[in-house]
């Protein structure tokens, strides 16, 4: 089996996207393989209090399953108002089924009477490598900004239509940035960059 395969452990297709789109920049000559690409198997139950925990535990779960080398990323919102939630809870923070819409309208409910100089917010990352030999390695990245009251824009995914980064001139949401344009700032783009020297070192490439 060639060095230069990484195996990506995520099943949000959204993600993946950004996620190969940074990869592709950053780690040229590696072959970054998804889900589609290994045999189907048991992902973990993502149960750990911290995004780094969940990476970890879903970079070692691709591990077990495809003996490659694996990278999972762990990722969510932190509303100050709200004392960092929904966090590691975002993808499920109006409960099962995930639903991003239901999601962003539950959350502009709860923040509902929180006045605009209160509305501050981040998204975090963390970046889990983990190898067949024992190593693993996190990385962590975070945009700061704030939640506005509507819903804007078509691109992103998640909670990006009512996210307004402050990192940007101009009032956009991270859904009306271009994808290069939020992959620069992003907490998944800061997270990968800091990780893709690592792979690079690891894989030999
Ligand atoms: P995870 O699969 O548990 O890491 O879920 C991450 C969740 O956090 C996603 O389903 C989104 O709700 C939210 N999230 C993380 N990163 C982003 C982002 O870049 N834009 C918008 N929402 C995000």
């Amino acid at each position: 089996m060639p060095s230069s395969q990484v195996f990506l452990a995520s099943r949000n297709a959204k993600k993946i996207e950004e996620m190969r789109r940074i990869l592709d920049a950053d780690l040229p000559g590696i072959v970054v393989l998804g889900l589609d690409d290994v045999a189907a198997y048991d992902e973990p139950v993502e149960d750990q209090p911290t995004f780094e925990g969940n990476a970890l535990l879903k970079a070692w779960a691709g591990v077990r399953a495809t003996g490659l080398p694996s990278l999972a990323d762990d990722s969510g919102l932190c509303v100050d108002a709200l004392n960092g939630m929904p966090g590691v809870l975002s993808a499920r923070w109006s409960g099962p089924p995930k639903d991003d819409h239901r999601n962003n309208t539950l959350l502009l409910a709860q923040l509902h009477d929180v006045p605009d100089t209160r509305r501050g917010a981040q998204f975090r990352c963390a970046v889990a490598f983990c190898h067949p030999d024992g190593a693993q390695k996190v990385t962590a990245g975070e945009m700061p900004g704030r939640v506005i009251r509507d819903l804007r824009g078509e691109g992103g995914f998640g909670y990006d239509v009512l996210f307004v980064p402050d990192a940007q001139k101009g009032d956009l949401t991270s859904a009306e940035m271009t994808a290069e344009a939020k992959d620069l700032i992003s907490h998944r783009g800061q997270s990968l960059r800091a990780m893709a020297p690592v792979v690079a070192e690891k894989l030999g490439s």
